[in-house]
């Protein structure tokens, strides 16, 4: 079963090189992937939502786990990769214990987001996709959290937090690394 997916733009340049295929997947995310294919492989485009399926289990898409996914689709593993790497959602590793994410949408950016984003990047050292140097967290966008007239916003480990600006992103930052409840 192909995706429709593998037609919405090109593999991206610069995407990571496909794993190994001597990588064997851990157990239990076999078992994920195992099951993530039994309830999508027989849909249209099973693809994308086989990947968020397996992402919502585990955090992330083991590369190791490609193959696995290919050969339930009867697609090529380049072809599950391309697809993996084309979209920031999907991720290859496991995620950072914490996840900040700026709202890059319109009307955020109309109230200071871009300001606001700059400031993340800054104060994390790190760019949008990446993670932190101390690895406790992945920096990403989102287009829309939802608080569009308390705007610019963010959200840390899911938690919605509006009208921000860089001293009250900092204090927030701070009280995470402090150990306080974000
Ligand atoms: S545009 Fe940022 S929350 Fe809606």
């Amino acid at each position: 079963m192909r995706s429709d997916a593998m037609h919405l733009a090109p593999r991206p340049a610069g995407a990571a090189p496909l794993p190994a295929l001597s990588t064997q997947p851990a157990p239990a995310h076999a078992a994920a992937t195992a099951a993530a294919i039994s309830r999508h492989a027989q849909r249209d485009g099973a693809l994308l939502p086989l990947l968020h399926d397996i992402q919502a289990q585990l955090g992330f898409i083991p590369p190791a786990c490609v193959n696995q996914i290919a050969q339930a689709l009867n697609l090529s593993r380049a072809e599950v990769h391309g697809v993996i790497t084309y979209y920031p959602h999907f991720h290859s590793c496991t995620p950072a214990p914490h996840r900040l994410e700026v709202c890059r949408a319109e009307a955020c950016q109309a109230m200071g987001g871009d300001a606001l984003a700059e400031h993340a990047q800054a104060r994390l050292g790190c760019g949008f996709h990446e993670r932190d140097a101390d690895g406790a967290i992945d920096l990403e966008p989102v287009y829309c959290l939802g608080l569009c007239a308390q705007s610019p916003a963010v959200a840390l480990d899911g938690r919605p937090h509006a009208r921000m600006n860089a001293q009250r992103l900092d204090r927030l930052l701070d009280s995470l690394k402090n150990g306080e409840a974000a």
